[in-house]
C-alpha cells in the first residue's frame, strides 16, 4: 500500500538517546538496544510503535520492568506506557539477527567475513527495534564485541572512547557520535581490514584524522581516494565555509553494496568500485567516479546531516543538493575552462539518457514524489540529477555569491534539524530579496511539484528593415502518471546570438541597453518574446546555453545554422550540442527512410567534414572533441521517436559509425599518434581527455578496417592491449578488438581474465564487455548464458550481476532486444531469480522494460508478455511489485 506526503504527521515519541551493544557472530548477532523516549506533546496520546524486520525479539523492558506488548504486523506497539512528569521512560530491548543470510544487503550483513551496514532508507529496522524514520534524532553510544582474531578493526560512528580485550579471545570497542542523528545514518563495521591514515590540519587549526579501511591486498589502490577525500574536506570549506566537524572521518570499501556508497556519520560506506584505483586496475572513468563519490559522500557531512529529511518525500533535500555540490566540485578541481565544460557536457548526457526516459515513463515522479510504495525505488535520476538542475537553476537564478549566502541561512536556520525542500528554497530565496528566485519562488517551486520533462518552442525571426531579431519563446509539458495538467514553469534560458560568420553578437534590447552576453532570460509564461535591435543580418540564436534549464528545446535550425554553431559558438555546451543536433537529424531520417534494410550511409559529407574540422582542431581539447565525435546514444535516439524499432535504431548508429570510422580513417590515424603516446599516467582532465581520444581512434581505425581488410590497426591494438602501462589504454584497447569483432579478440579476452583474475573490479569489467558487445550474430545472449555459468561469477555479488545483467539488459539494446523475444524472457527470469535474493537489485533491473509501450512490434507485445510473467509471480517484494504495476498501467 502506498504511503503519501500528505500524511505526514510528526512523530509521537522522540528517541533522545540510544545506546547499542552488539555481539557480532554471523549467524547470530546479539543487539541490546537501550533508548530513552520522551512522548512528544505535540501529537496526541497514542501508542508506541517501533518498526522491525526480520528480527527475533527476545525481551522488552520498560524502566527496567518487563512490559506487554503486542505485535502489528512488522511493528512492535507498547500501550500503557508509563506517564511520567515529563513523559520520559526508558526502553530496552533484546534482538538477535543473522547477517550471514542477510542477502538484501540492507540493516547487518557479512561480506567477505566482515560485518558491515546500510540503514538508509529503512534498514536500521533490520537491526533492532526503532522509531525508523529520518525526523527522529537520536545521540548514539555504540559498543562493539567480537571475535579479535576474526574481527580485529571494529567501527561505528563518531568517536572511538574505550576499547579492550575480553574473554575467550574477543575483544570490544566503544563509540559514541557526539551529533544526533538520524538512524538511517548509524553504521558498523567489523572484520580484518587496513586503514591509509592522513592527518590534516584545517584552516581553523583543528586536527583531523582521515582514514581510508580496505581488505588487506587493496592498500596500495587508496591514495587517489584519500587525495580525493583531502581535496573534499578543502573545496568545502573554501566554497561554502563548511568544515569538518569530526575529529576522525572513515571511509570503509565493501565489495558488497547495494548502491555507490553511503554518507554514515564519520563513517561512510562505500562499493569498492568507487574507493580502489591504482593505475593497473582503474580506468580515468574509475577516477573522475571516485573522486565524485568520495565528495559526494563527504558533502553529505553537511548536506543531509547536519541538516537532514523530514521524510522520504524530500528526499532531493540532501540528494540533489548534494549531486549540485558534488558536479561543482569536480568542476572546480578542473583548472582549465574547457576541462569545466567538458564535466558539464557529461552530466547532462546522463541527464538527458537517464532521467528524461524517466520523466517521460511509468515511474515518472516529481523531484520531491507525492506518494511511494516503496522508498528504494525512489533513489532514481530525477530525485538525484534533476534535483541538482533544481538547485543549479537557484544558482543561475541569485547569481554564484547569492547561492553561497543562501546556504550560510539555511544552515543557520536548519542545523540540526529534519527539514524539507520547501525549507531549502525559502532560505535561498530569503538570502536574495531582490531576485528572481524570490520573485517568483511559488512558481520556482513547480519544479518540485510537477513531473516531466518541460519543453521549450523557439523561433526566431528578422526583420531586416527594422534591424530587430524577435525570438519567440513557448513552453509545454506533456502529462505524466497522474498529473493531468502542468502549470508553466520557471526556466531561465541563458542565450546569445551569432552571427552568420560565427562572432558573437552585442544584444542590445529594445530600449537600446545593452545586455552582458551570454543573457539569461526567465521565462515563466507558456509564451513570450523578447526583440533584440541593431542586427544588421539574421544571426543563429544560441539558446539555452551551458544547458541552463533541464528542458527539451526545439528550434528549427537549418543544417547550416547548426554547422555555425558547432564551429564557432563560444559556449562549448551549445557547440557539442550542435554537433549532437546534426546527427539525430541524419539517424531520424535514416530511421524513417523506406528502405530496408536502413540506408548504410546515413551522414551527408557535411557534417563528416565538420567532423574531421573538429578532430583536427588545432587548439580544441581532446576530451572535448571526444565527446562531439560521440554519437548520441541509442537511448536518446529513441526517445526522440514515438515508435521505437530497436533493432533499426541499432542498425542506423551502426552505419554511421562504420561510416565515420571508414570516412575519417587517416584522421583517425593521425589522432591515435598525435595523443597515444601521454608519458607517466595521471588521471587528470587533459590526459584523460587525450587518451579517450586515443582509444576512440582505435575503435574506429578497427571498425573501419572490417570494411577495408586492414589487418594493421587490428594488430597495433593487440600490441598496445599486450603492452599499455594503465588500465584506460589497455582496456580501450581491448574494447576496440571486441567492438570491431576481430579475431584477435578471442585471444585477448581470455589472457586478459588470467592477467587480473584475482582483482575483483577489473573481473567486472570484463564480464561487462562481453555482455555489451555488438551483436552481429545473435551471439551475445548465449554468451551472457555462458558468463552466468563461469565460475567467477556470482549473482549475489551486486556489482558481478550488473556486470553481465544489467550490461546485457539496460545497456546493450542491440542485443537485448530480440525478435524472438528471448532478452526478454531473459530478463523475466533474472528479475524473478534476483528478487528471491535482494529486492532493490531486481527493481532496478526491472526497470530495463519502462519503455516498452514505445516499442513497435513484435517488440511491444513480447515485453508486455514479460512484464506480465514477473507481475504473475506470487510473492513479490514491493520493489520490484511497484515497478512492473506501474510498468503495466494506463
Ligand atoms: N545516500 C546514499 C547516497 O546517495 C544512497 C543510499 C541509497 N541506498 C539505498 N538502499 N537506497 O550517497
Ligand atoms: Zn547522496
Amino acid at each position: 500500500s502506498a504511503i503519501h506526503r500528505a500524511d505526514y504527521t510528526a512523530p509521537a515519541f522522540w528517541i533522545d538517546t540510544v545506546e547499542l551493544c552488539f555481539d557480532l557472530d554471523p549467524a547470530k548477532t546479539r543487539v541490546l538496544n537501550k533508548m530513552r523516549l520522551r512522548r512528544n506533546a505535540d501529537v496526541p496520546a497514542q501508542p508506541l510503535r517501533l518498526d522491525g524486520e526480520e528480527l527475533n525479539l527476545a525481551r522488552v523492558l520498560v524502566n527496567g520492568q518487563g512490559a506487554s506488548f503486542k505485535m502489528d504486523g512488522n511493528q512492535l506497539v507498547l500501550e500503557n506506557l508509563p506517564a511520567a512528569e515529563d513523559g520520559a521512560f526508558d526502553l530496552e530491548i533484546f534482538t538477535t539477527c543473522c547477517p550471514a543470510k542477510n542477502t538484501k544487503l540492507m540493516g547487518l550483513y557479512v561480506s567477505n567475513d566482515s560485518f558491515f551496514t546500510q540503514c538508509e532508507a529503512e534498514g536500521f529496522r533490520r537491526i533492532t527495534y526503532f522509531l525508523d524514520r529520518p525526523d527522529v534524532m537520536a545521540s548514539y553510544t555504540v559498543t562493539l564485541r567480537a571475535d579479535k582474531a576474526k574481527y580485529p578493526v571494529l567501527l561505528s560512528n563518531g568517536n572511538l572512547v574505550e576499547q579492550g580485550t575480553l574473554d575467550d579471545g574477543r575483544h570490544f570497542a566503544k563509540w559514541v557520535d557526539p551529533f544526533k542523528k538520524p538512524s538511517y545514518l548509524f553504521a558498523l563495521v567489523a572484520g580484518q581490514l587496513v586503514g591509509r591514515e592522513q592527518r590534516i590540519t584545517a584552516r581553523n587549526g583543528r586536527e583531523h584524522l582521515l582514514q581510508v579501511f580496505v581488505r588487506p591486498g587493496d592498500l596500495d589502490k587508496t591514495e587517489h581516494a584519500m587525495n580525493s577525500l583531502m581535496a573534499s574536506v578543502a573545496w568545502d570549506e573554501a566554497r561554502f565555509g563548511l568544515p569538518l566537524d569530526l575529529e576522525r572521518f572513515m571511509i570503509v570499501a565493501t565489495s558488497d553494496f547495494n548502491m555507490g556508497a553511503m554518507e554514515n556519520k564519520g563513517l561512510n560506506i562505500f562499493n569498492t568500485k568507487y574507493v580502489l584505483a591504482n593505475q593497473a586496475t582503474a580506468t580515468d572513468t574509475d577516477y573522475s567516479n571516485i573522486e565524485s563519490v568520495v565528495g559526494h559522500e563527504y558533502f553529505h557531512n553537511w548536506t543531509g546531516n547536519r541538516v537532514t529529511c523530514r521524510d522520504w518525500f524530500q528526499l532531493s533535500l540532501k540528494e540533489g543538493l548534494t549531486v549540485f555540490r558534488d558536479q561543482e566540485f569536480s568542476q572546480d578541481l578542473c583548472r582549465e575552462p574547457s576541462a569545466r565544460a567538458v564535466k558539464r557536457i557529461e552530466d547532462v548526457r546522463v541527464l538527458r539518457t537517464a532521467q528524461f526516459p524517466e520523466d517521460a515513463g511509468p515511474m515518472a515522479h516529481p523531484v520531491r514524489p507525492d506518494s511511494y510504495i516503496e522508498i528504494n525505488n525512489f533513489y532514481t535520476v530525477t530525485i538525484y540529477e534533476k534535483g541538482a538542475e533544481v538547485v543549479r537553476m537557484m544558482q543561475t537564478l541569485v547569481g554564484r555569491e547569492g547561492f553561497a549566502k543562501g546556504m550560510t541561512l539555511y544552515f543557520e536556520r536548519f542545523d540540526g534539524q529534519a527539514v524539507t525542500c520547501d525549507d531549502f528554497a525559502q532560505a535561498i530565496a530569503d538570502a536574495n530579496p531582490d531576485s528572481d528566485l524570490a520573485r517568483l519562488l511559488p512558481q520556482f517551486k513547480r519544479w518540485y511539484s510537477q513531473a516531466g520533462t518541460p519543453r521549450v518552442h523557439a523561433s526566431g525571426s528578422f526583420d531586416a528593415a527594422a534591424r530587430t531579431y524577435t525570438l519567440t519563446l513557448g513552453q509545454s509539458c506533456a502529462p505524466t502518471p497522474g498529473q493531468a495538467v502542468k502549470e508553466p514553469f520557471v526556466i531561465p534560458v541563458s542565450l546569445g546570438l551569432v552571427g552568420a560568420d560565427g562572432r558573437e553578437l552585442a544584444l542590445r534590447t529594445m530600449d537600446g541597453n545593452t545586455v552582458p552576453s551570454p543573457y539569461t532570460f526567465v521565462m515563466t509564461q507558456a509564451s513570450e518574446t523578447l526583440t533584440f535591435v541593431d542586427i544588421d543580418a539574421e544571426p543563429v540564436p544560441s539558446i539555452l546555453r551551458g544547458f541552463s534549464a533541464p528542458v527539451v528545446l526545439e528550434f528549427d535550425y537549418s543544417d547550416e545554422q547548426l554547422l555555425t554553431l558547432l564551429a564557432n559558438d563560444i559556449d562549448p555546451f551549445n557547440r557539442w550540442e550542435a554537433g549532437q543536433r546534426l546527427a539525430v537529424r541524419s539517424a531520424l531520417k535514416a530511421i524513417a527512410a523506406v528502405a530496408d534494410p536502413a540506408p548504410l550511409q546515413p551522414l551527408n559529407t557535411a557534417y563528416i567534414d565538420a567532423m574531421r574540422s573538429v578532430l583536427r582542431h588545432p587548439t580544441l581539447d581532446a576530451a572535448f572533441k571526444e565527446l562531439v565525435l560521440t554519437l548520441p546514444s541509442e537511448t536518446y535516439i529513441a526517445e526522440q521517436l514515438d515508435v521505437v524499432d530497436p533493432q533499426r535504431i541499432h542498425a542506423v548508429r551502426e552505419a554511421m559509425r562504420g561510416q565515420l570510422a571508414v570516412a575519417l580513417t587517416d584522421d583517425w590515424a593521425w589522432a591515435f599518434d598525435a595523443h597515444a603516446d601521454n608519458g607517466a599516467y595521471q588521471p587528470d582532465p587533459l590526459s584523460s581527455g587525450r587518451r579517450a581520444l586515443a582509444g576512440m581512434a582505435l575503435t574506429h581505425l578497427c571498425l573501419a578496417a572490417r570494411t577495408t581488410g586492414d589487418v594493421v590497426w587490428p594488430g597495433k591494438a593487440y600490441q598496445r592491449f599486450k603492452d599499455a602501462g594503465n588500465m584506460t589504454d589497455r582496456f580501450n584497447a581491448l574494447a576496440a578488438l571486441v567492438a570491431s569483432d576481430h579475431a584477435l579478440a578471442a585471444q585477448a579476452l581470455p589472457r586478459f581474465h588470467a592477467m587480473f583474475k584475482d582483482e575483483a573490479l577489473v573481473l567486472d569489467k570484463w564480464f561487462a564487455l562481453q555482455a555489451g558487445a555488438p551483436d552481429r550474430a545473435g551471439n551475445i545472449l548465449p554468451a551472457v548464458r555462458q558468463l552466468m555459468k563461469h565460475p567467477d561469477f556470482n549473482l549475489r555479488n551486486p556489482n558481478r550481476a550488473r556486470s553481465v545483467i544489467f550490461s546485457y539488459c539496460s545497456a546493450n539494446p542491440g542485443a537485448f532486444h530480440r525478435p524472438d523475444a528471448a532478452g526478454y524472457v531473459f530478463w523475466s527470469d533474472r528479475v524473478i531469480e534476483l528478487d528471491g535474493i535482494n529486492p532493490q537489485v531486481a527493481a532496478r533491473l526491472a526497470r530495463a522494460l519502462d519503455r516498452w509501450k514505445k516499442l513497435t512490434e513484435p517488440y511491444r507485445s513480447a515485453a508486455r508478455e514479460a512484464l506480465v510473467r514477473v507481475a504473475a509471480k506470487a510473492d513479490l517484494s514491493n520493489d520490484v511489485r511497484e515497478v512492473v504495476t506501474r510498468a503495466l498501467a494506463d
